[in-house]
């Protein structure tokens, strides 16, 4: 299994799991959750939630998916900026503490810039771990500039909106992370699902036998310090995407990705959703 190293020592899947729009349907619950659980099964053992999703909903949904299992995850969840000051930061991860029933969270991320300034976030984040309550921290939709601005070598992360239609980062902001070590989440990895319909997604993938969906992830798993995060409350899909992780893109596969999907030759504002 394609695993990358966390700045802590942590091995992580380079395949995980986000929860987004989870816990929002009372019908899909039990849906979601077995597909949680598949993945696990999978060793997609990387999950990502935030308080922001459900409103803490899709955390309760985490914790039932994690029930007994709470060793095989690596937890990250996020933080609205909103509570991303000293004073709320500690209140906010209590919280997502409690829905998530754990006491320790592996990677705490603020979800985006907010008006609490970064330097304070990055101090209360850095108590907290020396508290004992997170493993790790980062940061969500900061591009190179505010990264520059936060100037801490200890934020573990930054997750991005990164995948085939939406390849912006690859100017600028993975080579500065990769050249740091430090691991991107490419969050949206299968575009949130119009993407798998693309002609040329499609005619690779019927070449090669496999889904868009596939193909979507293993673009994705080709570029090294990336951890794609894929959402499905579907336990097939799981399985579905979880083998991407045998698809070997070849570089003619690659030619006609970057054929359709061009590669970024200039800097653009980061793209997030
Ligand atoms: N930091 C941020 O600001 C931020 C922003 C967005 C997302 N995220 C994180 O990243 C995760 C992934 O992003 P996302 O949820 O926006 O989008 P995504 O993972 O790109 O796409 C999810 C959509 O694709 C569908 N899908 C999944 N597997 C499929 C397959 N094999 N075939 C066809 N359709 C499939 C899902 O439907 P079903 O569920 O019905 O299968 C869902 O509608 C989120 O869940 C969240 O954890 C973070």
């Amino acid at each position: 299994m394609q695993m990358v190293t966390w700045p802590n020592g942590s091995l992580v899947p380079a395949l995980g799991q986000g929860t987004w729009k989870m816990g929002e349907d009372r019908g899909r619950r039990q849906g979601e959750i077995a597909a949680l659980r598949a993945g696990l099964d999978e060793g997609l053992s990387l999950i990502d939630t935030a308080e922001m999703y459900g409103e803490g909903a899709a955390e309760e949904v985490v914790a039932e998916a994690m029930a007994g299992r709470r060793d095989e995850v690596f937890l990250v969840s996020k933080v609205y900026p909103h509570n991303a000051s000293p004073t709320r930061l500690p209140q906010a991860l209590a919280r997502s503490l409690k829905r998530l029933k754990t006491d320790v969270l592996d990677c705490y991320l603020l979800h985006w810039r907010g008006a609490v300034p970064l330097a304070d976030t990055a101090a209360t984040m850095e108590r907290m771990r020396e508290a004992g309550h997170i493993r790790s921290w980062g940061v969500s939709n900061l591009d190179v500039d505010d990264m520059e601005a936060l100037d801490r070598p200890d934020c573990a992360t930054n997750q991005v909106l990164l995948n085939l239609a939406e390849r912006g980062p690859e100017f600028e902001l993975q080579p500065w992370m990769q050249a740091r070590s430090m691991p991107l989440m490419a969050y949206s990895p299968l575009g949130q699902g119009p993407l798998l319909l693309h002609p040329a997604l499609v005619g690779v993938a019927r070449r090669l036998g496999a889904t868009p969906a596939q193909v979507a992830l293993a673009w994705c798993l080709s570029r090294p310090g990336v951890v794609a995060i894929p959402k499905t409350g579907d336990a097939a899909r799981v399985r579905q995407n979880a083998a991407a992780r045998q698809l070997q893109l070849s570089a003619e596969d690659h030619a006609g990705l970057d054929a359709a999907f061009p590669p970024p030759r200039r800097k653009r504002p980061l793209a997030m959703l």
